[in-house]
């Protein structure tokens, strides 16, 4: 029984191109600057970004903790929405390794942030007061369903806290899909970050890594906080040659993923005991609530696995869904039929 894995798109494996360009990679000392493979990836990345340099880091969590690290001072605030990843989920590192304090605003529900409320948020000269240094946006917007900031709101947001001399971070981890979805070039969201940072290892399939971009100077004083961080990692050409081909072969084919993310959204919408908010469904996920009080949580997931369906779930009923390379829409068809045969005489 094929397992159809719907808990992300981090599940992804490396294709058989990616392993070959693995195999052949020409490496060298990447921490001495002198790994080939990798100054290719970053050269490549910062080019498709806008930017004027980029850095290799083995995850999206390090890129985002580097990237505040190299913005801000200790002490400093940083301004972002309350269901940022890097605020939820990325285990307080900015507090822990940067000395960064959050403030943390409202996010809508489409993961944007209000342009005033940001503006009025930003510390003004005060000895009682920290300074604002940073302001993180995330496109797409994971815990708000993989929505997708338009170039208007980013920058709604971007420019005007440019304009007061702080800089603006996009914790880009899925910023292709947003691209794609939006289909415009994916530097027309960069473009007003100082630095952006996007992942390699989810629906673009690599198996690690993540890219840091911005300035050169920015991106010289990154390096220096990878290394302080552990991230140096020598011969990591092997991983960045497969960051080449998910950068060079994997984006077109996320449109694959939003289509069947869609099918999947308006088919669980409409089996009983589910509630979707399709307004939300826009790139490759799909969140969903479980509102019967016939099915408990831990019956729906062991049903569901019995029949090689994996979904996550968030607590409180809420479950997430996720479509990736190696799920066609025939899974999706499977996956359905699976909800409503579960689900059938339950509500
Ligand atoms: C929006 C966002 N940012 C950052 C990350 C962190 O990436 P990693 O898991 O590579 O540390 C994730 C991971 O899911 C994410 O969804």
């Amino acid at each position: 029984m094929k397992v159809i894995d719907l808990r992300s798109d981090t599940v992804t494996l490396p294709t058989p191109a990616m392993r070959q360009a693995m195999y052949e990679a020409e490496v060298g000392d990447d921490v001495l600057g002198e790994d080939p493979t990798i100054n290719r990836l970053e050269t490549l990345a910062a080019e498709m970004v806008g930017k004027e340099a980029a850095l290799f880091v083995p995850s999206g969590t390090m890129g985002n903790l580097v990237s505040i690290l190299t913005h801000c001072q200790r002490g400093d605030e940083i301004i972002l929405g309350e269901k940022a990843h890097i605020f939820l989920f990325e285990v307080a590192a900015s507090s822990a390794f940067a000395g960064v304090q959050a403030h943390i605003i409202p996010n809508r529900r489409d993961g944007t942030l209000d342009p005033e409320t940001v503006l009025a948020t930003i510390r003004g000269e005060n000895i009682h007061l920290p300074p604002t240094s940073l302001v993180c946006l995330e496109n797409t917007h994971n815990w708000c369903g993989g929505c997708v900031l338009s170039r208007e709101q980013m920058d709604s947001v971007a420019v005007p806290v440019r304009e007061r001399g702080i800089a603006v971070h996009l914790d880009g981890a899925r910023v292709f899909n947003a691209a794609v979805a939006l289909g415009i070039d994916v530097k027309e969201l960069t473009r007003n970050a100082d630095s952006v940072m996007f992942c390699l290892s989810k629906g673009l399939c690599a198996p690690v890594g993540s890219l840091v971009a911005g300035t050169a100077d920015f991106i010289r004083r990154a390096r220096k906080n990878r290394k302080m961080l552990g991230g140096g990692m020598r011969q990591g050409g092997i991983l960045a040659a497969a960051g080449i081909v998910a950068l060079t072969e994997m984006v077109g084919r996320l449109e694959e993923d939003h289509r069947n993310a869609r099918l999947l959204g308006e088919g669980l919408s409409e089996v009983q005991g589910l509630a979707v908010d399709l307004d939300t469904v826009q790139t490759n996920m799909v969140f969903f609530n479980l509102v019967t009080d016939k099915m408990a949580v831990p019956e729906l997931l062991v049903a569901l696995d019995d029949e090689g369906v994996k979904v996550g779930h968030y607590g409180a009923g809420r479950f997430r869904a996720v479509t990736h390379h190696g799920i066609e829409e025939e899974d999706i068809q499977h996956v359905l039929k699976t909800f409503r045969r579960i689900m059938g005489g339950r509500t």
